[in-house]
């Protein structure tokens, strides 16, 4: 493949972090985080290695919802900074080729928005219509209810103009009319006026809420999405949307805009991503393998979004009622880690009991998973969560810079955990010291990644590998806790293998098209020969992992790589 592709499309083999500006660093010493800390972090993240930022929501807001309650979406909570602030931090990270994406939050606002003021100050507002209102709401199905611990309803009776409005998350967060098509103009000067100041595209939340309201009778509710991203298109090519669709795949694939992808231009892989947690707790490989074999390749251009973590509860809603018990009885038994009767609020190294082994794993398959690797600010030193906090503001607590804590010149307003995941012991200064370190396998891996588009580019096939015969006479044939893959992409191939077991195993695996070739191991020094019947035999540690690059016969590595690219 050509490498200059991954400029034009440089989505699909981005590594995405994921920040709130609120939590990252402070930069006035007032103990919330803020525009001119996070840009003094910059080096810090490019050095990482990741390729594009995205900041969850900054607006002013009362903060009812963390800031995914917004009164102005034109301009920054003063908490964080000034307008300036934001410029400034821009221009650094694009000095740093950094690209930055914004969470868009537009399915609600916050009910102080003075356009949710104005709609509720009688039924002949001129912006009555922006919000949905109702006199005979449809009764709740108790499914729709996102925030079982707070609400009971989507509907919420407004006193004062006498009818009832909807709100998909939490009462205060009244749900925008996209049906209007004032609404959606406004919309898209929102989008336009941060591409104006630099963003190269957006994190939609909550897509499918987003166009639910609009009458199928009326018009295709996808139109909008369409038109948001020939809007982004004609204003600046290479902009994209990242949408939040928690659907399965079936579903899903509408919201890329199926066959001509040209609405969500990536999608999270909810599915996938719980089906790998399901797989972990079992240490058997077989639940991802099956996603990743049902999952539909994305339209043209399209990309998968692969993650394990992210800002909200671990959410568990796409397995079965007893798989989802499996999960928690693994890695979240205590009620008060479990949230909404469907997720838990814990990072991943409290879920694996800090196993450092463990961890690593996680995050090798995450980055060679096929699709683009999201990561929340602070797994890359294995942060844990602080369950005192309420709700899912247990993993959302200050980045771990020091032992000492510090986060700025004053204490910041969160609390960090105590004990194992105290900052004295998960803290970036001693990690960037320590050649063993989680954030040293980071950068390791996403060098790697980097380094291997084939496996962000390529045709992914999930192998099915065997017990090696002579090594484990008698045991079954399949090697159900590895999981192993292949991708290929112009000549250039990765295999991919990871033990999710606790013992030790070698596993041959059947590799068409590479009979007599070379696979140079990338993490490790070692290199291993493929026969001349396609057969290789792969030795694996308790929780271990290899990526593996093919070399054809009499290339060498140099060669071969250069051919790849
Ligand atoms: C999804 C976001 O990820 C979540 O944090 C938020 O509470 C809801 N949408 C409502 O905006």
């Amino acid at each position: 493949m050509r490498l200059t592709y991954t400029s034009d499309l440089w989505w699909k083999n981005a590594v995405v972090y994921c920040l709130d500006v609120e939590t990252f660093k402070d930069g006035d010493g007032d103990g919330v985080g803020d525009f001119r800390g996070l840009t003094q972090r910059i080096d810090y993240l490019a050095g990482l290695g990741v390729t594009c930022l995205w900041l969850m929501p900054f607006f002013p807001t009362p903060n009812k919802d963390d800031g995914y309650d917004i009164t102005d979406f034109y301009r920054v909570d003063p908490r964080l900074g000034t307008l300036g602030d934001f410029v400034e931090f821009m221009r650094t990270a694009h000095d740093r080729g950094l690209r930055v994406i914004a969470d868009l939050v537009v399915n609600h606002t916050s009910d102080q928005h003075p356009w949710f003021k104005e709609s509720r100050s009688g039924k002949d507002s001129p912006l009555r219509d922006w919000y949905v209102w109702s006199d005979t709401p449809e009764p709740d199905d108790p499914e729709q209810i996102i925030f079982p611990d707070k609400e009971d309803s989507v509907w919420e009776y407004d006193e004062g103009s006498g009818q009832y409005y909807l709100h998909t998350f939490y009462r205060h967060q009244p749900d925008l009319n996209i049906a209007n098509p004032e609404v959606r103009d406004e919309i898209t000067r929102v989008l336009g006026f941060w591409m104006e100041l630099g963003l190269a595209g957006f994190r939609v939340d909550a897509v499918p809420y987003l166009i639910e309201n609009v009458d199928p009778e009326l018009a295709n509710p996808h139109d909008f999405l369409a038109d948001l991203r020939a809007f982004m298109t004609r204003r600046q090519g290479g902009s994209i949307l990242l949408g939040e669709v928690n659907l399965p795949y079936k579903d899903l694939m509408t919201y890329f805009g199926e066959g001509l992808g040209d609405q969500v231009t990536v999608c999270f892989d909810f599915v996938g991503m719980q089906k790998a947690w399901l797989s972990t707790a079992r240490g058997d490989a077989r639940p991802l393998a099956d996603a990743l074999r049902e999952r539909p390749k994305p339209p043209k251009d399209c990309q998968w979004a692969m993650f394990l973590r992210n800002h909200d509860e671990l959410t568990l809603d796409k397995l079965s009622d007893e798989e989802r018990q499996e999960v928690f009885a693994a890695f979240g038994p205590d009620k008060d880690m479990q949230i909404f009767g469907r997720g838990l609020r814990r990072r991943l190294p409290g879920m694996l009991g800090g196993d450092l082994r463990r961890v690593k794993l996680a995050y090798s398959l995450l980055f060679s998973l096929p699709g683009t690797p999201v990561i929340f600010y602070g797994e890359e030193i294995g942060m844990g969560e602080n369950l005192a906090l309420e709700g899912r503001m247990a993993v959302r607590t200050p980045m771990q810079w020091a032992p000492d804590g510090s986060f700025g010149s004053a204490e910041p307003k969160r609390a960090m955990p105590d004990g194992p995941f105290a900052p004295e012991r998960v803290n970036v200064a001693a990690q960037r010291r320590d050649p063993d370190s989680l954030l040293r396998w980071f950068q390791l891996l996403i060098e790697r990644y980097r380094e291997c588009p084939e496996l962000a580019w390529g045709d992914c096939t999930v192998l099915d590998p065997v017990l090696d015969p002579v090594l484990d006479p008698g045991r079954g044939t399949g090697a159900n806790a590895v999981f192993a893959h292949r991708c290929d992409a112009g000549g250039a191939t990765m295999v991919i293998v990871h033990n999710l077991g606790d013992t030790a195993c070698d596993v041959e695996l059947t590799l068409p098209g590479l009979e007599g070739s070379r696979l140079t191991d990338l993490l490790v020094d070692g290199t291993l020969e493929v026969s001349g019947e396609g057969t290789v035999r792969v030795a694996l540690d308790p929780h271990g992992c290899r990526w593996l690059r093919a070399f054809a016969p009499g290339a060498s590595p140099e060669d071969a790589s250069a051919k790849a690219m």
